[in-house]
């Protein structure tokens, strides 16, 4: 079976599996003291062109949470969009863990828009309010659109000239990569974000994401915090010996834009049926579309979907690295069938 309920669905990498395997050998420094992720820190390092502090961590709500958790104190708080997914989507974590608050402006298209942020900044210097001290955002956001590097230089500096730091939610963020084709220098190092949630798990890895630590005063005593927050993993080795392969011939790109490429033959192809309406283009790897409610029995059987609104039964799709062109094709198919359509596969597109 086949899905497009989410990413995380998903299978492991072969090259992450023989990597996992390749140093399941002799014994090695516990809690990340070992060589293999001192290896994965040099890459990261290259690939920001920064010296970055990086902490592993097995979700991406615990490498969301902890790195929020080196910026602020539990009577600060974080500007964001209400969709952003410390917000709605990580059962209060961020709340429990940190005692602070989130300070979320609601939004049409889930982005972060500054001129509603603003709004928060009053809250500064009164003994009575939280002091805003940070902002977070998703690269990609929660309903699958990118900011562009301008877009992301904008809220930097709208933060940092506000005297607040920055995070970036990267759980999927070598979808963004892939489909902005730009260096995580271009992206992250210098657009000015403090600390990013770079993922693994939702795109060839087995479970692993990473805390990158560009901000200086953002690096001290961080990693008494990753031991308090209970995610220094001891094994530490197996996260590293993922990323290892992960960042090894552009694997974590390669594997993102197979995902975004199959977004996008899905999406070509719902474009075709009459019935399907507001079928949105993807950024990244993840669609939404209207589809007529009836359809859902037999379509969910086969391909498992994630229905967002009851009412108007519009339905999210997320491909995954391991999406192929048969399985859209197969399911393109399945569609045609239940309105009885010869419908013919649409696969000369152009991907961007
Ligand atoms: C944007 C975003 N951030 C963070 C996460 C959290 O990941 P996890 O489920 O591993 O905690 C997800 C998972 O769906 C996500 O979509």
């Amino acid at each position: 079976m086949k899905m497009f309920l989410s990413d995380n669905v998903s299978g492991v990498h072969k090259n992450v599996l023989e990597e996992l395997s390749k140093v399941n050998v002799e014994h090695v420094n516990p809690y990340s003291d070992d060589m293999y992720s001192k290896e994965v820190k040099d890459k990261f390092c290259k690939l920001f062109n920064k010296d970055v502090d990086v902490y592993f961590t097995t979700t991406g709500t615990s490498a969301n949470v902890i790195g929020i958790s080196g910026m602020i104190n539990s009577y600060e708080g974080v500007i964001c969009s209400e969709d952003t997914h410390i917000n709605v989507d990580e059962c209060g974590a961020f709340e429990k863990f940190l005692g602070a608050k989130i300070l979320y402006f609601e939004t049409q298209d889930g982005k972060f828009d500054i001129n509603k942020a603003k709004r928060f900044l009053e809250y500064k210097g009164s003994k009575h309010k939280i002091q805003p001290k940070a902002v977070a955002f998703s690269q990609p956001t929660e309903t699958g659109t990118v900011y562009s590097i301008e877009e992301i230089k904008a809220i930097c500096d709208f933060a940092h000239s506000n005297d607040l730091l920055v995070h970036m939610d990267g759980a999927r963020i070598s979808n963004a990569i892939a489909h902005l084709n730009v260096s995580l220098e271009d992206m992250v190092t210098k657009t000015g974000v403090d600390v990013l949630s770079f993922g693994g798990t939702k795109n060839g890895m087995m479970m692993g994401e990473a805390i990158i630590i560009l901000n200086d005063e953002v690096k001290k005593d961080f990693l008494f915090k990753m031991k308090q927050a209970m995610q220094l993993v001891s094994k530490g080795r197996f996260i590293a010996a993922q990323f290892r392969a992960y960042l090894t011939n552009n694997l974590w790109v390669q594997n993102a834009k197979r995902a975004n490429e199959m977004a996008l033959l899905l999406y070509e192809n719902l474009l075709e049926f009459d019935d399907i309406r507001d079928v949105s283009k993807p950024d990244a790897n993840i669609l939404f579309a209207k589809i007529p409610k009836a359809w859902n029995d037999k379509l969910i059987r086969d391909y498992p979907y994630y229905i967002v609104n009851e009412e108007t039964n519009e339905v999210r799709f997320v491909t995954s690295f391991d999406t192929t062109e048969n399985d859209i094709n197969d399911f393109v198919s399945k569609i045609g069938k239940i309105i009885d359509l010869n419908h013919s596969f649409k696969k000369n597109i152009v991907y961007n």
